[in-house]
């Protein structure tokens, strides 16, 4: 679509007064890795974490977003690219809005993710690999899909018979198979909240 006719609208708050006003700076956490390596596991505790602290976080993961926004989607290289952009694209507005976004996609392709990195503020992308080899992932199976996959039910399926991609520079790397949710997030956490959480504001009336 041609951009002549559109007109970008900029915001009435800077940025700077948004996270004033919530105490917190946005950013994405992108939980990369193999299906079953623990990202959604991960996911789920950084944010009760998070929302312990009184801090604004949510979660986006891949098999709910393929119910919704990329229902259309399937898993050829094209069809993750695309649902990685869109994503992308989601996380860059919620990251606007100062929201603690965390992400949980297999998303194989390294440069699918650089891209969204790059439109991404300086230093609002957190990649963060999920690490557990193949053969660990596959004996977890928790959805039955590597047994599945072997037995040539499931086609391009991520490390089996499409390929994945490790970050060559991620932010942190989460061993999974060496280390407990709790222990993966901790580190996650001392990482993080120095970057995200600002000191409160006074309470005082304000009108
Ligand atoms: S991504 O590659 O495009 O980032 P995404 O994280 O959205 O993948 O979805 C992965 C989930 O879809 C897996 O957790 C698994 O439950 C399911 N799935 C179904 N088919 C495949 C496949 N061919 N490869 C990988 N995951 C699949």
């Amino acid at each position: 679509m041609s951009g002549r006719d559109l007109h970008w609208q900029d915001s009435a708050i800077s940025a700077e007064e948004r996270r004033a006003a919530i105490s917190q700076r946005g950013c994405a956490i992108w939980l990369t890795g193999l299906s079953g390596a623990g990202k959604s596991s991960i996911a789920r505790e950084l944010e009760r974490r998070l929302i312990g602290r009184s801090l604004v976080a949510y979660t986006l993961d891949g098999d709910n977003i393929r119910h919704g926004l990329c229902g259309d989607l399937g898993f050829s290289p094209a069809d993750r690219r695309e649902n990685i952009r869109r994503v992308g694209e989601v996380v860059r507005l919620m990251v606007d809005a100062g929201v603690i976004t965390i992400i949980a996609l297999i998303s194989p392709y390294r440069a699918d993710r650089d891209a969204v990195r790059a439109r991404l503020p300086e230093g609002a992308f957190l990649e963060v690999f999920v690490d557990a080899p193949l053969a660990v992932c596959e004996g977890r199976d928790p959805k039955g899909l590597y047994a599945r996959a072997r037995a040539g039910l499931i086609p391009d399926f991520t490390g089996i018979s499409a390929p994945y991609e490790p970050p060559s520079a991620p932010e942190l790397i989460l061993p999974t198979a060496e280390e407990t949710t709790e222990r993966c997030v901790q580190r996650l956490l001392d990482r993080l909240l120095p970057l995200v959480a600002l000191e409160r504001r006074g309470e005082g009336p304000e009108g």
